[in-house]
């Protein structure tokens, strides 16, 4: 990437009391706001990082936008899901180059240009058409045309089923999830990753359900809280203000022959030497249940011992 800024490209314009603006850059164009106008030209061929004033004599910082800065202020159809769970969203879906993953619904794309960045190759699949564009044109926007060749889009109903065979990943941020678990169980490969994004956990509960009654165990949700501190000399303090809620986070993996049958069941015939009891095991398991390690979710006893 050229050090200098270019017409055509987005840059964030940051002002000295922080506020950010997204812009793209074109020979001739204006940016206005209501410290005056600033010429484009004025940004073209600088360096990133540099400093220019508006022709009211405002300071700016000319940078290029973060993933997380562009989520944040691309042009949006559904709501996006926050830098702060798309970061954990590809540890827990493991992403990696190459992955085949499977993507409902795309929205505004956010997740989308998360996924295509760490180097997946999506099958998306999206109901409204708008949005499909609307996904693919920031998609673009932030990752050129090329990242197109990896996103293949579709207007189609994930309900309904999944025409693709061996995924390595299925990830989904749509209000319904556990319509799309019996899919997930063919179109996914053995030992492939379901992760779902849901604003409640009444939505997370009936995914679970749903999750323990398949093939999929390892079963996990999280919520990822995030706070921003103040530190002024000797104001260190939480921010008074931060986002306190944004979505749970659940993830399974796929079992080759259903979560009981893959692994041994807990009352299992065993050599009668292995089963005298080894005093580590004596201890009280503090441990919380493991519904994948046990024939009855919940009983806290682990089938693998
Ligand atoms: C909250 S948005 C997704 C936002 C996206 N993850 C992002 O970060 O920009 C939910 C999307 O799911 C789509 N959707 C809902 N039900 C669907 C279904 N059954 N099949 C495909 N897409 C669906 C909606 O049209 C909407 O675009």
């Amino acid at each position: 990437m050229s050090r200098q800024l270019a017409a055509g490209e987005r840059i964030l314009l940051f002002d000295s009391k922080g506020r950010r603006y997204l812009v793209t850059l074109a020979s001739g164009g204006v940016f206005h706001s209501h410290t005056g106008p600033l010429e484009h030209d004025e940004l073209i061929g600088r360096e990133e990082g540099s400093r220019v004033r508006s022709r009211s004599g405002a300071r700016y910082v000319a940078v290029r936008p973060t993933l997380a800065e562009v989520v944040l202020k691309m042009p949006r159809g559904a709501q996006v899901i926050y830098p702060k769970d798309l970061g954990p969203i590809l540890m827990r879906a493991d992403i990696f180059p190459g992955a085949r993953v499977l993507e409902s619904g795309l929205g505004s794309g956010a997740l989308s240009m998360t996924l295509l960045r760490a180097g997946a190759v999506i099958s998306g699949y999206e109901i409204r058409e708008d949005f499909a564009a609307r996904a693919k044109a920031n998609v673009a926007g932030f990752l050129g045309d090329d990242a197109l060749d990896r996103y293949d889009v579709k207007i189609a109903d994930v309900y309904d089923g999944i025409e693709e065979r061996d995924l390595d990943r299925v990830v989904l941020d749509l209000p319904e999830p556990w319509r799309v678990v019996k899919h997930a169980e063919t179109a996914l490969r053995s030992g492939g990753i379901l992760v779902s994004y849901l604003p409640t956990i009444t939505q997370a509960v009936t995914l679970r359900e749903a999750l323990t009654a398949s093939s999929f165990g390892m079963l996990e949700t999280v919520e990822v809280l995030e706070r921003t501190w103040h530190i002024e000399g000797q104001s260190v303090r939480p921010d008074h203000c931060m986002v306190a809620h944004t979505g749970f986070l659940t993830s399974a993996r796929l079992f080759p022959f259903g979560t009981s049958e893959a692994l041994p069941r807990a009352d299992a015939e065993e050599d009668p030497a292995a089963a005298e009891e080894d005093p580590a095991d004596a201890e009280e398991d503090t441990e919380p249940a493991d519904p994948t390690l046990s024939d009855q979710p919940g009983s806290g006893e682990t089938a693998l011992g």
